[in-house]
């Protein structure tokens, strides 16, 4: 029997790698944080004093990168899995996400990543609309903007985030949006066993 492959979307400081964490566990599925794929495509471009708003120099970092997004998260022979969480990359990383180029790039690994595998946990902003349209369950997690901005603390800025927020939602390429067959859950006041216990219901 096939296994499920949930589709977790949402914005920054939704709960997506929390609840992806816990989920991933519960069901004995592997798990996938797509950001952390387009962080650390954002690290080897600073890395090597590339401009973000280049397109296709940061496309060919893409194309030519060896990468691995496990539970540590390697490029290139670095393991960036701390460094892709610091401000400098949180900063670079929405440029290099609305690349078309680069999207293109990670999305074909990511579905080589599920064709590897039976069912999985895949968190990102375009899961459930572009990915994987055929997820077995789609989420869209929210949480107030107050809530949000609590959870990132001192690693994201309340405007860094708000500008993240914008750019995400309206690049041409895979904006950050709901799928329309996708379950919205709003994480502000819950917690993390709730939230996961309402996802299993739902499988
Ligand atoms: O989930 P995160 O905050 O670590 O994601 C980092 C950035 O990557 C985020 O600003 C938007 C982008 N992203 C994306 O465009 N598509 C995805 N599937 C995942 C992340």
């Amino acid at each position: 029997m096939s296994r499920p492959l949930i589709a977790i979307d949402g914005p920054a400081g939704a709960g997506k790698s929390t609840v992806s964490k816990a989920l991933a566990e519960r069901l004995g599925l592997d798990r996938l944080d797509t950001g952390a794929m387009y962080r650390a495509v954002a690290w080897r471009v600073l890395d090597q004093g590339i401009d973000p708003g280049d397109q296709p120099a940061v496309a060919a970092v893409a194309a030519a990168a060896c990468l691995e997004a496990g539970p540590e998260v390697l490029i290139d022979g670095h393991d960036v899995t701390a460094a892709i969480r610091t401000a400098p990359v949180s900063r670079a990383v929405s440029a290099v996400a609305a690349n078309p180029e680069v999207r293109r790039q990670l999305v074909t690994r990511q579905r080589q990543w599920a064709a590897t595998r039976d069912g999985g946990v895949v968190e990102g902003r375009d899961i459930g609309t572009v990915v994987f349209p055929d997820a077995t369950l789609k989420i869209f997690l929210t949480a107030s903007m107050e809530e949000r901005s609590r959870r990132r603390g001192a690693d994201e800025s309340p405007a860094g985030l708000a500008r993240r927020d914008r750019i995400d939602s309206t690049r041409s390429m895979s904006p950050l949006a709901r799928a329309a067959d996708a379950r919205v859950l709003d994480t502000t006041d819950r917690s993390i066993d709730d939230v996961v216990e309402e996802v299993l219901s739902w499988l």
